[in-house]
């Protein structure tokens, strides 16, 4: 379901992912199980996001011929989540196209002013030919996700798509006005930030859900 008059923003609405995230919320959902739904739902989110993938002709020998059939083309692709918390849906991603390139860039909210600061990049060279697909679970006020892509795109990448689990509205305003080229793709819409930047209702911490640093 397109999001509001932003044709490029797209709300997942199947049933299996609204469950999933549900039981991601709950604060009696262990670390484990949390780390496998992100998993699950970064899946099922990549298959919508997914569907222009670049195909390649390769030959294969079935049992009664040689035929040339459509397979995705790996080099043509990369995943490259957002540190730490993007991490948690690579695997998702991989089991749907695991030849796929991984970058990483690595960014942390400052405390106070919740603005993005980049601690590391490096992303598949060249990039410029490549579908992207940035996957973060947390969209909250936008700029992390922003400020990846400015840095994507100022290492030449042009074909970029957004993933993540949940988003603020305030942060897909954001990120839509910065980069209105971008396809986003959104597990479910909260209802908006607290005085700490985080999402409400949400899940907390994604990060430290994942990783159990907390
Ligand atoms: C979280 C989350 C996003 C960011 C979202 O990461 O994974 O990257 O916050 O917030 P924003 O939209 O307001 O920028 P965090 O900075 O907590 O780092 P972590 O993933 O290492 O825990
Ligand atoms: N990052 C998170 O992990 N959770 C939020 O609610 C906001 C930012």
């Amino acid at each position: 379901m397109q999001y509001k008059n932003y044709p490029n923003v797209q709300v997942m609405e199947h049933p299996l992912i609204k469950h999933k995230i549900s039981l991601m919320r709950s604060v009696y959902t262990g670390n484990y199980e949390f780390r496998k739904l992100v998993e699950e739902v970064a899946t099922l989110e990549a298959y919508e996001a997914l569907r222009d993938l670049p195909l390649k002709q390769v030959e294969v020998k079935t049992p009664l011929e040689t035929t040339m059939t459509p397979m995705i083309d790996g080099k043509k692709f990369a995943i490259v989540p957002i540190l730490r918390a993007g991490l948690g849906m690579v695997p998702g991603v991989q089991a749907l196209a695991p030849l796929a390139k991984v970058g990483h860039i690595g960014l942390y909210r400052d405390p106070v002013t919740h603005e993005p600061h980049d601690y590391y990049c490096k992303l598949p060279d060249p990039i410029d030919q490549r579908l992207i697909l940035v996957v973060d679970p947390m969209l909250a006020t936008g700029g992390s996700a922003v400020d990846a892509i400015n840095s994507i795109k100022k290492h030449g990448g042009k074909h970029i798509k957004f993933m993540c689990i949940i988003a603020a509205p305030e942060g897909i305003e954001r990120l839509a006005n910065a980069h209105p080229d971008i396809e986003i793709y959104i597990g479910n819409v909260d209802r908006e930030l607290n005085e700490n930047a985080y999402i409400l209702p949400g899940l907390g911490d994604a990060g430290d859900r994942i990783f159990g640093t907390k």
